[in-house]
C-alpha cells in the first residue's frame, strides 16, 4: 500500500525502513495541515504523529484525494476529529501500547532531575565549580505521589514509585484491577491534590480532562509540591501554572508536553527568536524542567511503533479485523 508519512525525522525513517517489507512509503518532512494534505495524493494511507492536524478540513481533503486510512504512530489521538473521520468514511488506527516503560521511566527522570538538580550539577562540575549551594533535594522515600490516570503508563509509573518506597495515591475514572495487589491507594481527585508531594499526570486529553490543572486545583495542592506532565499539554492551564510558580505555591514543574507544542516541538529553533512568550517564561524559572515530547523516545518504543503501525496498515490492506482501530 502507498503511504504518505508526515513530519518525518531521520529516526522515523530508520525504524520504519528497518521494519518495512511490503509498503511503499513516501516520507515528507512537513507536518500534516490543510496546506500539506494534498501531498498524500495517490496514497491510500497516511501516517501521522501527535502534532499533525487532523481536523475536519484536513480529513475532508484526505478523503477527496482517495486516502482511506489514517495510521497514527502514537497512542494519543486527541488531535484527530474522529466524528469527521467517521463522516468521511476514513478508518483510524493507532499504536495503543508501544512501551509504557519508556514514558514511565522518563517521568522518573524528570522527577529525579528536578529534585536532585543533576542537570545543574553537571554544568557546574564541568565549569570547575564543586560547591553544593542550591543543589539541596529531598528523599523520595516516604513521600506521597499522586497519579492521575492508572492505565498502561500510569500503572507502570505507580509500581516504579512504590519500588522507591513512596506512598502512592491514585485517581482514575476506572481503577486498574492490575494494581489491586499493590499498595496503590485509590482516592478522590481533591484528596489527591491535597496530599501529593509529587503529582504526575497520565490520563488522556479529552473534554473532561482539559485544564485539569487549573487555578482551583492548583490552590488545593500542597505548597511546594512538584507537578509532572508527560501526558498531553492541554491537561494544564499554563498561565495558571506560571502564576503558581511565581507565588512559590507550586514548588517545581517538569514537562514533556506543552499546550502549544505543535508550533515548537520536534524542531530546532536554536538560531531563531522563539515567539511563544509562555514557554519563554516557563524556561526562565530555575525550578522548571522541560523536555520536548521525548518520553516515548527509546529504541524499544520506536521498534514497536514501527512494527505495529506497519502491521495495522497491512491488516487494513488485507481486510483483516483491526485490533488497533479507534474507528
Ligand atoms: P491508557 O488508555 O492505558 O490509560 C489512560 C488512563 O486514564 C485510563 O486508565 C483511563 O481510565 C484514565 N482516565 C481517562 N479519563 C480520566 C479522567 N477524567 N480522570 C482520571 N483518569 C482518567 O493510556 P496510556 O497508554 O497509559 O497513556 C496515557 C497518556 O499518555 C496518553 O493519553 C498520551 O496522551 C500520553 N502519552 C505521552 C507520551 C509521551 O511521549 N510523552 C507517549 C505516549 C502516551
Amino acid at each position: 500500500m502507498k503511504i504518505t508519512f508526515y513530519f518525518t525525522h531521520d529516526y522515523d525513517k530508520t525504524y520504519f525502513d528497518a521494519n518495512n517489507q511490503t509498503h511503499q512509503i513516501q516520507y515528507v518532512p512537513v507536518a500534516l495541515t490543510e496546506e500539506t494534505a494534498r501531498l498524500a495524493q495517490g496514497s491510500a494511507a497516511i501516517c501521522a504523529f501527535v502534532n499533525d492536524k487532523l481536523d475536519e478540513t484536513v480529513i475532508r481533503i484526505l478523503s477527496e484525494i482517495g486516502v482511506r486510512l489514517i495510521a497514527m504512530r502514537s497512542a494519543g489521538y486527541n488531535n484527530v476529529d474522529l466524528q469527521a473521520a467517521k463522516r468521511y468514511g476514513l478508518t483510524v488506527v493507532r499504536v495503543p501500547a508501544y512501551s509504557p516503560h519508556a514514558v514511565a521511566e522518563h517521568t522518573l527522570a524528570l522527577i529525579l532531575t528536578l529534585n536532585r538538580k543533576t542537570h545543574k550539577a553537571y554544568n557546574r562540575v564541568r565549569d570547575g565549580n564543586f560547591s553544593l549551594d542550591r543543589l539541596l533535594g529531598f528523599d523520595l522515600y516516604g513521600k506521597s505521589v499522586g497519579v492521575v490516570g492508572t492505565g498502561r503508563i500510569g500503572s507502570v509509573f505507580c509500581r516504579i514509585m512504590l519500588g522507591l518506597g513512596c506512598h502512592v495515591l491514585a485517581y482514575d475514572i476506572q481503577p486498574n484491577p492490575d494494581l489491586a495487589d499493590t499498595k496503590v491507594q485509590y482516592t478522590t481527585l481533591p484528596d489527591l491534590f491535597q496530599n501529593a508531594d509529587i503529582l504526575s499526570l497520565h490520563c488522556p486529553l479529552n473534554e473532561s480532562t482539559h485544564y485539569l490543572i487549573n487555578p482551583h486545583n492548583l490552590s488545593l495542592m500542597k505548597k511546594g509540591a512538584m507537578l509532572i506532565n508527560t501526558s498531553r499539554g492541554g491537561l494544564i492551564d499554563t498561565k495558571a501554572v506560571i502564576k503558581a510558580l511565581k507565588t512559590g505555591h507550586l514548588g517545581s514543574l517538569g514537562l514533556d508536553v506543552y499546550e502549544q507544542e505543535d508550533k515548537l516541538f520536534f524542531r530546532d529553533f536554536s538560531d531563531t527568536a522563539i515567539k511563544d512568550e509562555m514557554i519563554l517564561r516557563l524556561m526562565s524559572f530555575p525550578n522548571v524542567l522541560i523536555t520536548a515530547h521525548q518520553a516515548f523516545f527509546t529504541h524499544e518504543a520506536m521498534t514497536e511503533i514501527a512494527k505495529t503501525t506497519l502491521q495495522n496498515i497491512s491488516d487494513f490492506e488485507k481486510g483483516l479485523p483491526l485490533k488497533n482501530a479507534i474507528l
